[in-house]
């Protein structure tokens, strides 16, 4: 048994481990009330670094100026380390406790409405996901391979000329999009199969603005790639989405047509109380066919395994008919005595 020994810190011994004792109760406080009780216990009236300030006055005079440097710096740090954590803190008490629902209905505007156009093409795309459909975007300024070529669309095809097409004065031939028909090829190019997708967005022709043209108006795209896809599958959809859209009385007629990138190709013609309304029994409404394998064979998917169909229709056109509309340019005048009425 050796002798018992008394140790005793010096004072300057006692300032680290108490900055450390001091830090680790600031990271592991949860909340900021823990935090106040960490600033509390150390730096505050009463605090154990405090009474370390206040004993600094008994020490022989030439020890002071070194173990004040020291304190010094040990509270500069710690209360550095409290402002930092209490911001992280805050930020935590700020976010919701529970996760967000985001398909809860948000608040209405105070002010203002939505134009037409979007209110439309939201319809749309609601439609469209309750049948497990997403959305994809492509850019408008596209080029010729992604607009035409890659849609078998031949370098002749009137659609091609300079007299229908906005082509911009930089290299590649860039273009603005003529229809929204671009997309399928960049969804197709980035993702295999199956897909299921829409498109609404702007593209742009070479048009003189009339009661049904505009230089640019809006298309929906869509695109389903699965095995053993159908014409039927074609005409049940695009069916229940116009019933959604325009009434329960829509009736839908395939005529045959021709698009480089479907074989068969149909033009859509609907009927309804509202287009008898027009004067009319049968209105066209949009584009469709069968993807043609030649699109399947460029973006790399076998034509022998995956079958799919695409179509493709003006918004415009659409809002036209819902709501009665004759002439598309009051869509882009932002006339406010015609928007206030939707
Ligand atoms: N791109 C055509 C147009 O702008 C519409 C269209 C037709 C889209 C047939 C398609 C389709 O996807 O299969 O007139």
């Amino acid at each position: 048994m050796g002798p018992s020994v008394f140790v005793f810190m010096s004072f300057t011994d006692q300032i680290e481990p108490l900055k450390q004792s001091a830090l680790t109760e600031l990271r592991v406080a949860s909340d900021l009330v823990m935090l106040e009780q960490a600033r509390v216990d150390y730096v505050g009236v009463h605090g154990k670094l405090t009474s370390l300030l206040k004993q600094l006055g008994s020490l022989p005079k030439e020890e002071r100026p070194a173990a004040g440097k020291l304190l010094n710096q040990a509270k500069v740090e710690l209360e550095h380390s409290l402002a930092e954590r209490r911001i992280e803190l805050e930020l935590k008490a700020a976010l919701p406790k529970e996760p967000t629902d985001f398909t809860l209905p948000g608040r209405r505007p105070a002010l203002g409405k939505l134009h037409p156009l979007t209110q439309v093409t939201e319809d749309i795309v609601r439609s469209f996901r309750k049948i497990g459909f997403v959305v994809a975007d492509g850019p408008e300024v596209e080029n010729e391979y992604h607009c035409f070529d890659a849609l078998n669309t031949p370098a002749d095809h009137p659609a091609r000329d300079a007299q229908d097409t906005f082509y911009l004065s930089i290299p590649n031939k860039a273009l603005l999009r003529t229809h929204t028909s671009s997309v399928q090829i960049r969804v197709m190019e980035k993702q295999q199969p199956p897909i299921r997708i829409i498109v609404p967005g702007r593209v742009y022709r070479r048009d003189n603005a009339d009661a049904t043209h505009n230089p640019t108006f809006q298309q929906i795209e869509g695109l389903y790639v699965d095995k053993g896809v159908t014409v039927g599958d074609l005409k049940g959809t695009v069916e229940f989405v116009f019933k959604e859209l325009l009434g329960a009385d829509v009736k839908i007629r395939f005529r045959p047509h021709y698009f480089s990138y479907t074989e068969p190709s149909f033009e859509i013609d609907f009927s309804s109380a509202l287009v008898k309304k027009m004067g009319k029994d049968w209105l066209e409404i949009a584009g469709c066919g069968m993807v043609h394998p030649q699109v399947f064979e460029t973006v790399g998917y076998d034509p022998e395994v995956w079958t799919g169909w695409a179509f493709g229709f003006g918004i415009e056109r659409i809002a036209m008919i819902r709501y009665g509309i004759n002439d598309i340019r009051l869509f882009y005048e932002n006339d406010v005595r015609f928007l206030r009425q939707f």
